[in-house]
């Protein structure tokens, strides 16, 4: 057994924010990584909240044992943000001096690692993983889950081209993607649709219907419009099914899928169908990639840990896994690629 070389014995985990499968296979790699250098790991359930309360689990190697294709988390998630009441910041902060926590493995979005970066800024000692399925944070070239998420709508698109085809209709499918159309773009692609639309670029409705009957007009009387739940319409805002905030100020988006289909039925008089695809982007088994994304994550992790390297988060860059400031993550998101979404273009119509 390595002895490990910073003064850490005892580390914490946690994940935070909204589920992403390849959770469970960081958790493991971490916990498995941990145990070989000779820590001990404690998992914090249910994110910031977990570190609040003190709702904490000792993982062993038993306790991992199996998650690795399981999705979901097996520590559990929330959306609490320690820094809207001084008191829980307080009572935060005891628990890292109770439970003798001399380290902190933060996995989540821009809001956890968000809240991470503050505390290290404070002196936590903490290191990140970036976890999303909307593929948006900067200075990794993915996140895990999204591989999976674009998976799933991937196979959702080909289901909705046959039975599009055999009815002529019209068929709008909205995915995932707040600030970033990445799952829309990919899974676009990959699924062979007719019009790709995303928060990066303001929705043209004229030009999505002439692309529409233009297809007709060449003997294509079905379509598949995919459309990212972030994108808006020309002058528009965002749709959403309900403007109560959440503790990081984000709104519940959703209903642009079903505002386009409307008007797409109102303009060309085609038939028209609405496909919400929702959290089954989250649930279930993580790929192959993603399994191997968060295991080599989750070793770094522990690997950046034991050299003293706090304040930073776990990235993927090229096909190699290194450490960034967590801030630099969290910064400015990571919006479509524009080169590849002029590529889906080409397939448009
Ligand atoms: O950030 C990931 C994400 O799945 C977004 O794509 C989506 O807008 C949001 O989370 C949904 O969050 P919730 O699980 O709280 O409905």
């Amino acid at each position: 057994m390595t002895p490990p070389v910073s003064a850490v014995r005892r580390l914490g985990v946690l994940t935070g924010g909204g589920d992403c499968p390849g959770l469970n296979p960081v958790i493991r790699a971490v916990t498995r990584k941990a145990i070989q250098v000779g820590l001990s790991v404690i998992g914090i359930r249910n994110g910031w909240k977990g570190l609040i309360e003190g709702d904490t689990v000792l993982l062993d190697l038993q306790s991992v044992s199996g998650i690795l294709p399981k999705g979901g988390t097996i520590l559990g998630t929330s959306r609490t943000n320690p820094y809207k009441r001084p008191e829980d910041l307080t009572r935060l902060r005891e628990t890292v001096k109770r439970l003798q926590l001399d380290a902190l493995i933060a996995i989540g979005g821009e809001d956890t690692l968000g809240v991470a970066t503050k505390l290290a800024r404070e002196g936590l000692k903490i290191v990140g993983v970036p976890k999303t399925i909307d593929n948006d944070l900067s200075m990794t070239d993915f996140t895990f889950g999204f591989d999976t998420a674009v998976n799933i709508a991937t196979e959702a698109i080909d289901r909705l081209h046959t039975t599009a085809e055999s009815h002529h209709r019209i068929m709008v499918a909205e995915v995932m993607g707040r600030h970033a159309g990445w799952i829309a773009t990919y899974a676009g692609i990959a699924g062979g649709a007719d019009v790709i639309l995303i928060p990066e670029e303001p929705i043209d409705i004229e030009q999505v219907c002439e692309i529409i009957k233009q297809r007709h007009a060449r003997g294509k009387d079905f379509s598949i419009i995919v459309v990212a739940e972030g994108a808006r319409f020309k002058h528009g805002t965002n749709a959403v099914v309900e403007e109560k905030l959440d503790e990081f100020g984000h709104v519940r988006l959703g209903g642009i899928g079903h505002a386009l289909g409307n008007l797409i039925e109102q303009r060309t008089g085609y038939e028209t169908r609405v496909t919400v695809l929702g959290h089954l982007q989250r649930g279930g088994s993580p790929t192959a990639f993603d399994r191997v994304l968060g295991t080599r994550f989750g070793v770094k992790a522990v690997e950046l840990v034991v050299e003293g390297q706090f304040g930073y988060m776990v990235s993927l860059q090229g096909n190699r896994i290194v450490g960034v400031p967590i801030e630099q993550g969290t910064g400015t998101l990571k919006t479509v690629d524009m080169d590849l979404y002029r590529i889906a273009k080409i397939f448009f119509g």
